[in-house]
């Protein structure tokens, strides 16, 4: 992975965003979060996306120092969403003479953002079609709903670098070391999850074509063993388990339900389970514990009553599964309630809207505290989750 240098002729001018509290107004990002955008330089030269609002002044001279006196001839616009598409009207402004690359649905959007003509500034491109700036030939690709509709990929084929909008994208800093994946896989299912059939038809284009370097909007360049993140793009899209692990996401009101999990956990660990998540919903990173529940082939909920229905944090955490498209996995079921446990019941409906969720028996239903009939229920639930445990 390099961080700035990806050719002679093709330079980075993105820009870091360390100081961003929640990105999307959602997302915690301890490490912060790149703008990634990028300059082509040829006979004619081509600017590949601009950033966020929050950084425009940074990358107007990021890419003023790049161009070293000529100026853009295109703006390839990829994705609309103002993290990156902040700074158009600013880019348009300082260099006026500039074309504007989308394909029809970025041009029918774009009012909706901006209220500038453009009339005599767009070059409107399909599926496929061409665009030379001398030796280096851009090839557009449709790529809708990777993560809006109105998305496109970029390929230049002399140098064989795919433009990958927000695909293959990660928070952090492109210099972090340590796992890629980890930070890649909570953008992935937090903000693309729900787009797994499009991501498939993405990968399929893109298996087509020769590539060599991939360069996402957010996050590192990635220019070395690419099969590597294609196959873990195929694994997230298709929403097969990544790893053979037990996730078990909790909310515990007073401590009870907490004592309870940690105990299936134990009772997890004996039967020869290997990786056993426990998860506070109520204090960690939704995301992250969204992330842990694809990740992982089978997961269990347990969750107290709340007035008269489930605790909210678990009941956000289940509407967040729905709505990232949560399949094709194995659950199982913990309740507490002192006086009218209704929280299986409810867990049990919100699964039973996702697609092919195995929900195994027995559900522990548990009164205030963990007792031995509980404790016998246990057992025989973590022998059936790990009988679920497919080699
Ligand atoms: Fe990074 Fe969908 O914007």
């Amino acid at each position: 992975m390099s961080v700035v240098e990806i050719s002679g002729n093709i330079r980075y001018v993105g820009v870091e965003d360390r100081d961003i509290d929640l990105f999307e107004s959602q997302y915690v990002v301890p490490e912060g979060v790149t703008y990634n955008s990028y300059l082509i330089l040829d006979e004619k030269t081509a600017l590949m996306d601009t950033v966020d609002a929050r950084k425009t002044k940074e990358w107007l001279e990021n890419l003023k120092k790049e161009l070293n006196g000529r100026t853009p001839d295109y703006l390839v616009i990829s994705h609309l969403e103002p993290d990156h598409a902040g700074s158009i009207a600013a880019v348009v402004e300082e260099y006026p003479q500039m074309k504007l690359v989308g394909n029809a649905r970025t041009f029918s959007m774009f009012p909706q953002f901006f209220d500038i003509n453009i009339e005599d500034k767009k070059v409107i491109v399909a599926e496929g079609q061409e665009l030379s700036l001398g030796s280096h030939t851009l090839q557009f690709f449709m790529a809708p709903m990777v993560h809006w509709p109105e998305v496109m990929v970029t390929y230049e084929q002399k140098e064989k670098v795919l433009f990958s909008a927000d695909g293959f994208g990660r928070f952090g800093m492109p210099e972090d070391d340590g796992d890629w994946a980890c930070e890649a896989r909570r953008y992935y299912f937090n903000i693309v999850g729900k787009y797994g059939a499009q991501v498939q038809a993405l990968l399929k284009k893109a298996a087509a074509l020769d590539i060599e370097k991939i360069c996402p909007l957010h996050g590192p360049v990635l220019d070395e063993n690419l099969k590597y993140y294609i196959d873990k793009y195929d694994v997230w899209s298709s929403y097969t388990p990544e790893d053979k692990g037990v996730l078990i996401a909790y909310a515990s009101i007073h401590g009870n339900t907490a004592k309870a999990v940690e105990e299936l956990a134990q009772m997890l660990k004996e039967k020869g389970e290997e990786k056993v998540v426990v998860s506070d919903l109520a204090r960690e990173d939704m995301a992250e514990v969204i992330e842990d529940a694809f990740r992982y082939d089978r997961i269990v909920l347990a969750s107290p009553t709340y007035d008269g229905g489930l605790f909210p944090c678990m009941e956000n955490f289940l509407m967040h599964l729905k709505s990232k498209g949560f399949q094709k996995r194995t659950a199982a079921l913990m309740e507490n309630g002192s006086w009218a446990p209704m929280a299986a019941k409810q867990m049990r409906q919100m699964l039973e809207d996702m697609k092919d969720i195995t929900i195994l028996e027995p559900v522990v239903s548990i009164r205030s505290s963990v007792n031995d009939k509980n404790r016998e229920e246990m057992e025989t639930l973590a022998a059936e989750i790990t009988s679920e445990k497919k080699e």
